[in-house]
Protein backbone atom coordinates (compact mmCIF):
# COMPACT_ATOMS: atom_id res chain seq x y z
CA UNK A 1 0.00 0.00 0.00
CA UNK A 2 2.60 2.53 -1.48
CA UNK A 3 0.45 4.89 -2.24
CA UNK A 4 -2.04 5.48 0.83
CA UNK A 5 -3.11 8.82 1.07
CA UNK A 6 -1.36 9.88 -2.49
CA UNK A 7 -2.80 11.33 -5.08
CA UNK A 8 -2.05 10.50 -9.03
CA UNK A 9 -2.65 12.03 -11.91
CA UNK A 10 -1.89 9.83 -15.67
CA UNK A 11 -1.86 11.39 -18.55
CA UNK A 12 -2.94 9.01 -21.13
CA UNK A 13 -4.59 6.39 -18.57
CA UNK A 14 -7.21 4.94 -20.29
CA UNK A 15 -5.39 2.10 -22.14
CA UNK A 16 -2.16 -0.37 -22.06
CA UNK A 17 0.28 0.78 -19.71
CA UNK A 18 -1.54 3.87 -18.25
CA UNK A 19 -4.46 1.96 -17.46
CA UNK A 20 -2.63 -0.67 -15.93
CA UNK A 21 -1.01 1.78 -14.14
CA UNK A 22 -4.00 3.67 -12.75
CA UNK A 23 -5.07 0.23 -11.21
CA UNK A 24 -1.84 -0.45 -9.24
CA UNK A 25 -1.88 2.61 -8.08
CA UNK A 26 -5.30 2.28 -6.73
CA UNK A 27 -4.74 -1.09 -5.68
CA UNK A 28 -1.79 0.59 -3.70
CA UNK A 29 -4.27 2.76 -1.50
CA UNK A 30 -4.14 5.76 -4.29
CA UNK A 31 -6.40 8.31 -5.20
CA UNK A 32 -6.49 8.26 -9.12
CA UNK A 33 -7.29 10.74 -11.96
CA UNK A 34 -7.02 9.87 -15.84
CA UNK A 35 -6.78 11.62 -19.23
CA UNK A 36 -7.58 10.18 -22.34
CA UNK A 37 -8.88 11.52 -25.86
CA UNK A 38 -11.47 7.63 -26.00
CA UNK A 39 -15.16 8.94 -24.72
CA UNK A 40 -15.71 5.47 -24.32
CA UNK A 41 -12.80 4.25 -22.40
CA UNK A 42 -13.34 7.28 -20.61
CA UNK A 43 -16.77 6.45 -19.53
CA UNK A 44 -15.92 2.88 -18.42
CA UNK A 45 -12.96 4.29 -15.94
CA UNK A 46 -15.57 6.96 -14.50
CA UNK A 47 -17.77 4.16 -14.18
CA UNK A 48 -15.47 2.24 -11.88
CA UNK A 49 -14.95 5.39 -9.99
CA UNK A 50 -11.40 7.06 -11.79
CA UNK A 51 -12.15 10.38 -11.98
CA UNK A 52 -11.83 10.44 -15.71
CA UNK A 53 -10.96 13.45 -18.44
CA UNK A 54 -10.83 13.77 -21.61
CA UNK A 55 -8.19 15.76 -22.92
CA UNK A 56 -5.60 15.64 -26.06
CA UNK A 57 -2.22 15.88 -24.95
CA UNK A 58 -1.33 17.42 -28.12
CA UNK A 59 -3.60 20.49 -27.13
CA UNK A 60 -2.13 22.34 -24.69
CA UNK A 61 -4.90 24.60 -23.59
CA UNK A 62 -7.37 21.66 -23.26
CA UNK A 63 -4.81 19.29 -21.16
CA UNK A 64 -3.91 22.20 -18.92
CA UNK A 65 -7.70 22.60 -18.48
CA UNK A 66 -7.82 18.46 -17.61
CA UNK A 67 -5.02 18.96 -15.38
CA UNK A 68 -6.60 21.83 -13.12
CA UNK A 69 -9.81 20.22 -12.92
CA UNK A 70 -8.18 16.48 -12.11
CA UNK A 71 -6.20 18.18 -9.04
CA UNK A 72 -9.35 19.93 -8.19
CA UNK A 73 -11.09 16.31 -7.78
CA UNK A 74 -7.43 15.32 -6.14
CA UNK A 75 -8.06 17.45 -3.23
CA UNK A 76 -6.29 20.16 -4.47
CA UNK A 77 -2.77 18.61 -4.85
CA UNK A 78 -0.95 16.15 -7.04
CA UNK A 79 1.77 13.60 -5.13
CA UNK A 80 2.50 11.92 -8.61
CA UNK A 81 2.37 12.93 -12.30
CA UNK A 82 2.40 10.05 -14.77
CA UNK A 83 2.85 11.59 -18.19
CA UNK A 84 2.67 8.61 -20.23
CA UNK A 85 0.71 9.32 -23.66
CA UNK A 86 2.47 9.01 -26.78
CA UNK A 87 1.35 7.98 -30.28
CA UNK A 88 3.66 6.02 -32.76
CA UNK A 89 3.84 5.58 -36.33
CA UNK A 90 6.30 4.80 -38.70
CA UNK A 91 8.20 7.00 -41.84
CA UNK A 92 11.55 6.67 -42.72
CA UNK A 93 13.70 9.41 -43.56
CA UNK A 94 12.53 9.23 -47.77
CA UNK A 95 8.82 9.70 -46.82
CA UNK A 96 7.92 10.97 -43.70
CA UNK A 97 6.17 14.20 -43.93
CA UNK A 98 5.34 17.51 -41.83
CA UNK A 99 1.93 16.91 -40.85
CA UNK A 100 3.43 13.00 -39.44
CA UNK A 101 6.48 14.76 -37.46
CA UNK A 102 3.90 17.53 -35.82
CA UNK A 103 1.60 15.14 -34.66
CA UNK A 104 4.02 13.01 -33.07
CA UNK A 105 6.64 15.61 -31.70
CA UNK A 106 3.06 17.84 -30.88
CA UNK A 107 1.84 14.49 -28.52
CA UNK A 108 5.18 12.60 -27.38
CA UNK A 109 7.62 15.51 -26.53
CA UNK A 110 5.80 19.22 -26.89
CA UNK A 111 2.49 18.20 -25.59
CA UNK A 112 4.22 16.01 -22.95
CA UNK A 113 6.73 19.11 -22.01
CA UNK A 114 3.74 21.91 -21.58
CA UNK A 115 2.07 18.90 -19.85
CA UNK A 116 4.40 19.02 -17.03
CA UNK A 117 4.72 23.01 -17.08
CA UNK A 118 1.00 22.97 -16.30
CA UNK A 119 0.98 20.27 -13.68
CA UNK A 120 3.96 22.50 -12.07
CA UNK A 121 1.39 24.71 -10.00
CA UNK A 122 -0.16 21.50 -8.56
CA UNK A 123 2.55 19.21 -7.62
CA UNK A 124 2.69 18.69 -4.34
CA UNK A 125 6.45 19.51 -3.29
CA UNK A 126 8.16 16.21 -2.44
CA UNK A 127 6.18 14.36 -5.23
CA UNK A 128 7.44 12.74 -7.79
CA UNK A 129 7.29 12.74 -11.76
CA UNK A 130 7.23 9.27 -14.18
CA UNK A 131 7.79 9.82 -17.88
CA UNK A 132 7.08 6.97 -20.15
CA UNK A 133 9.67 6.93 -22.75
CA UNK A 134 11.06 4.20 -24.95
CA UNK A 135 13.74 2.16 -26.23
CA UNK A 136 13.12 3.45 -29.42
CA UNK A 137 14.84 5.84 -28.35
CA UNK A 138 18.32 3.64 -27.98
CA UNK A 139 18.17 1.46 -30.95
CA UNK A 140 18.26 2.25 -34.50
CA UNK A 141 15.21 0.47 -36.11
CA UNK A 142 14.55 2.18 -39.92
CA UNK A 143 11.34 4.20 -39.67
CA UNK A 144 11.36 5.02 -36.29
CA UNK A 145 13.33 8.23 -36.41
CA UNK A 146 10.43 10.81 -35.99
CA UNK A 147 9.09 8.50 -32.67
CA UNK A 148 12.79 8.18 -31.91
CA UNK A 149 13.73 11.48 -31.63
CA UNK A 150 10.77 13.04 -29.89
CA UNK A 151 11.10 9.93 -27.17
CA UNK A 152 15.05 11.16 -26.92
CA UNK A 153 14.09 14.64 -26.75
CA UNK A 154 11.73 14.17 -23.78
CA UNK A 155 14.61 11.97 -21.82
CA UNK A 156 16.79 15.09 -22.40
CA UNK A 157 13.75 17.44 -21.34
CA UNK A 158 13.38 15.43 -17.97
CA UNK A 159 16.77 15.31 -17.28
CA UNK A 160 16.90 18.89 -17.25
CA UNK A 161 13.43 19.22 -15.34
CA UNK A 162 14.88 17.05 -12.61
CA UNK A 163 17.58 19.36 -12.17
CA UNK A 164 15.05 22.49 -12.46
CA UNK A 165 12.79 20.64 -9.19
CA UNK A 166 15.25 19.92 -6.91
CA UNK A 167 14.46 22.90 -4.82
CA UNK A 168 10.81 21.31 -4.80
CA UNK A 169 12.57 17.70 -4.00
CA UNK A 170 10.22 16.36 -6.83
CA UNK A 171 12.02 13.77 -8.29
CA UNK A 172 11.57 13.37 -12.36
CA UNK A 173 12.43 9.88 -13.91
CA UNK A 174 11.51 7.86 -17.41
CA UNK A 175 10.63 4.67 -17.74
CA UNK A 176 11.35 3.31 -20.76
CA UNK A 177 9.43 0.30 -22.54
CA UNK A 178 10.56 -2.36 -25.11
CA UNK A 179 7.94 -4.25 -27.16
CA UNK A 180 4.68 -4.34 -25.04
CA UNK A 181 1.87 -5.76 -25.81
CA UNK A 182 -0.63 -2.92 -26.26
CA UNK A 183 -3.04 -1.51 -28.85
CA UNK A 184 -0.37 0.83 -29.80
CA UNK A 185 1.18 -1.55 -32.36
CA UNK A 186 -2.62 -2.93 -32.86
CA UNK A 187 -4.43 0.18 -34.61
CA UNK A 188 -5.12 -0.20 -37.95
CA UNK A 189 -3.81 -3.32 -38.24
CA UNK A 190 -5.42 -7.06 -39.42
CA UNK A 191 -4.85 -10.35 -37.01
CA UNK A 192 -2.65 -11.76 -39.85
CA UNK A 193 -0.46 -8.37 -39.27
CA UNK A 194 -0.45 -8.36 -35.40
CA UNK A 195 0.45 -12.10 -35.27
CA UNK A 196 3.20 -11.62 -37.05
CA UNK A 197 4.16 -8.31 -35.61
CA UNK A 198 3.69 -10.19 -32.13
CA UNK A 199 5.89 -12.96 -33.30
CA UNK A 200 8.60 -10.68 -35.07
CA UNK A 201 9.28 -8.38 -31.87
CA UNK A 202 9.17 -11.64 -29.50
CA UNK A 203 11.89 -12.39 -31.56
CA UNK A 204 14.07 -9.61 -31.02
CA UNK A 205 13.64 -9.34 -26.88
CA UNK A 206 16.46 -11.48 -25.19
CA UNK A 207 13.67 -12.89 -22.81
CA UNK A 208 11.92 -14.14 -25.93
CA UNK A 209 8.61 -12.26 -25.63
CA UNK A 210 6.94 -8.66 -25.31
CA UNK A 211 6.02 -7.51 -22.22
CA UNK A 212 2.57 -6.57 -20.48
CA UNK A 213 1.02 -3.73 -19.48
CA UNK A 214 1.67 -4.76 -15.83
CA UNK A 215 5.24 -5.43 -15.89
CA UNK A 216 6.00 -1.94 -17.41
CA UNK A 217 3.33 -0.20 -15.05
CA UNK A 218 4.85 -1.60 -12.15
CA UNK A 219 7.97 -0.20 -12.73
CA UNK A 220 6.53 2.98 -13.06
CA UNK A 221 4.76 2.41 -9.95
CA UNK A 222 8.11 1.52 -8.14
CA UNK A 223 9.93 4.90 -9.62
CA UNK A 224 7.00 6.71 -8.40
CA UNK A 225 6.70 5.32 -4.77
CA UNK A 226 9.37 6.59 -1.63
CA UNK A 227 11.03 3.06 -2.48
CA UNK A 228 12.69 5.09 -5.37
CA UNK A 229 13.41 8.24 -2.80
CA UNK A 230 17.38 8.66 -3.81
CA UNK A 231 16.44 7.51 -7.44
CA UNK A 232 16.38 10.91 -9.50
CA UNK A 233 16.88 11.61 -13.31
CA UNK A 234 16.88 8.04 -14.40
CA UNK A 235 15.58 6.39 -17.55
CA UNK A 236 14.76 2.68 -16.83
CA UNK A 237 14.15 0.02 -19.60
CA UNK A 238 11.27 -2.55 -19.04
CA UNK A 239 12.74 -4.31 -22.13
CA UNK A 240 13.34 -8.30 -21.53
CA UNK A 241 16.98 -6.84 -22.19
CA UNK A 242 16.76 -5.72 -25.16
CA UNK A 243 19.07 -2.85 -25.05
CA UNK A 244 21.59 -4.21 -21.98
CA UNK A 245 21.78 -7.86 -23.23
CA UNK A 246 22.45 -6.69 -27.31
N1 LIG B 1 3.72 -0.64 -26.38
C1 LIG B 1 5.01 -0.53 -26.65
O1 LIG B 1 5.63 -1.44 -27.22
C2 LIG B 1 5.75 0.72 -26.24
C3 LIG B 1 7.14 0.69 -26.36
C4 LIG B 1 7.85 1.82 -26.00
C5 LIG B 1 7.18 2.93 -25.52
N2 LIG B 1 5.81 2.93 -25.41
C6 LIG B 1 5.18 4.13 -24.88
O2 LIG B 1 4.32 3.76 -23.82
C7 LIG B 1 3.31 4.76 -23.68
C8 LIG B 1 1.97 4.08 -23.54
O3 LIG B 1 1.70 3.38 -24.71
P1 LIG B 1 0.89 1.99 -24.76
O4 LIG B 1 1.78 1.00 -25.41
O5 LIG B 1 0.29 1.69 -23.44
O6 LIG B 1 -0.19 2.39 -25.85
P2 LIG B 1 -1.76 2.46 -25.85
O7 LIG B 1 -2.35 1.16 -25.39
O8 LIG B 1 -2.08 2.95 -27.20
O9 LIG B 1 -2.10 3.56 -24.75
C9 LIG B 1 -1.74 4.88 -24.94
C10 LIG B 1 -2.46 5.73 -23.93
O10 LIG B 1 -2.14 7.09 -24.18
C11 LIG B 1 -3.32 7.77 -24.52
N3 LIG B 1 -3.06 8.76 -25.54
C12 LIG B 1 -2.50 8.56 -26.76
N4 LIG B 1 -2.43 9.72 -27.41
C13 LIG B 1 -2.94 10.65 -26.59
C14 LIG B 1 -3.13 12.03 -26.70
N5 LIG B 1 -2.81 12.70 -27.80
N6 LIG B 1 -3.68 12.69 -25.65
C15 LIG B 1 -4.03 12.03 -24.54
N7 LIG B 1 -3.88 10.72 -24.38
C16 LIG B 1 -3.34 10.03 -25.40
C17 LIG B 1 -4.31 6.71 -24.96
O11 LIG B 1 -5.63 7.12 -24.72
P3 LIG B 1 -6.70 7.50 -25.85
O12 LIG B 1 -6.57 6.48 -26.93
O13 LIG B 1 -7.98 7.46 -25.08
O14 LIG B 1 -6.33 8.86 -26.27
C18 LIG B 1 -3.95 5.59 -24.02
O15 LIG B 1 -4.53 5.78 -22.77
C19 LIG B 1 3.44 5.68 -24.89
O16 LIG B 1 4.11 6.86 -24.52
C20 LIG B 1 4.29 4.87 -25.85
O17 LIG B 1 5.02 5.68 -26.73
C21 LIG B 1 5.09 1.84 -25.75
Amino acid sequence: MRFTNKTILILGGTAGIGEAAARLFRAEGGKVALTGRSQAALDALAGEGFTALKADMGDIAATRDAIAKAAAALGGRIDVLFVNAGVGGFGTLADMTEEFWDQVHGVNLKGACFAMQSALPHLNDGGAIVITGSIGSMIAVPGNGVYAAAKAGLRAAARVIGAELLPRKIRVNMVSPGPTDTEIFKRDASPEEIAAFREMLSGVVPIGRMGTSEEVARAALFLASDEASFINGIDLFVDGGSIELK
